[in-house]
């Protein structure tokens, strides 16, 4: 069965590949000669999250999901949160000047507590009709959307270390550990991420109800 996941980053694309394969043969927006950047316009990773996957939906006719992540710092409120990628403004995703701006508003703060949270949204029309059919007993709705969270706890270091990885990586040290994820590597990270969680979690419901 083919789904489409809305993203162009390799990094999400093999680590999703490798759960999801053979079973499922996932698309990436290139793969569907998508090439609209899609406005992540929505308040919360949730409603980010669901734009993406609606927008393949609509205008591609095929069944899609789409991730949407931020880093929660609490002595921030939140912070960056939903605008993760574009914290330290411009046109976003300048992790060098994230993460500066980060470490300069946590300078004097003890509590460094801070979280990734992942949402994954998926929109599977298709997949749900199949599954409805299969199971009259389910009552699952065509069109309706499902979410999938995946957090890991941690706390923002005082400084950058480590070259792996990408984004707020270098600052991030996930509970348990005392090192940064860009300094665990792929592999520690691949398999207690955020991101890994809401993908586990995406896989299982895939493999059970399909
Ligand atoms: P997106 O959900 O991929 O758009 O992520 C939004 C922003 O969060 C990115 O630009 C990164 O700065 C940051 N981010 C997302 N995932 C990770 C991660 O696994 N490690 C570090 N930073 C991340």
């Amino acid at each position: 069965m083919k789904l489409v996941f809305a993203t162009n980053n390799l990094h999400k694309l093999k680590e999703i590949r490798e759960i999801l394969q053979p079973e499922f043969e996932i698309l990436s927006l290139a793969d569907i000669g998508c090439e609209t950047d899609i406005p992540e316009t929505g308040n919360t990773l949730e409603e980010n999250a669901l734009i993406k996957a609606q927008f393949v939906e609509k205008h591609y006719g095929l069944d899609c999901f789409a991730d949407d992540t931020g880093l929660e710092v609490e002595a921030l409120g939140g912070e960056p949160g939903v605008y993760s990628a574009r914290y330290a403004g411009g046109n976003g995703h300048d992790s060098e000047a994230n993460m500066h701006k980060l470490l300069h508003k946590l300078a004097d703060k003890d509590n460094r507590r801070a979280r990734f949270r992942t949402v994954i949204a998926l929109i599977a029309p298709t997949l749900l009709t199949h599954i409805a059919n299969k199971d009259s007993q389910r009552g699952i709705e065509n069109n309706s959307h499902l979410l999938f969270e995946g957090i890991v706890d941690g706390r923002i270091a005082r400084e950058k270390s480590g070259n792996e990885g990408f984004g707020y990586d270098p600052v991030f040290i996930p509970e348990g550990f005392e090192k940064s994820f860009a300094e665990l590597g792929m592999e520690v990270k691949n398999r207690i991420s955020h991101r890994a969680r809401a993908v586990q979690k995406l896989a299982e419901w895939l493999k059970k109800t399909s």
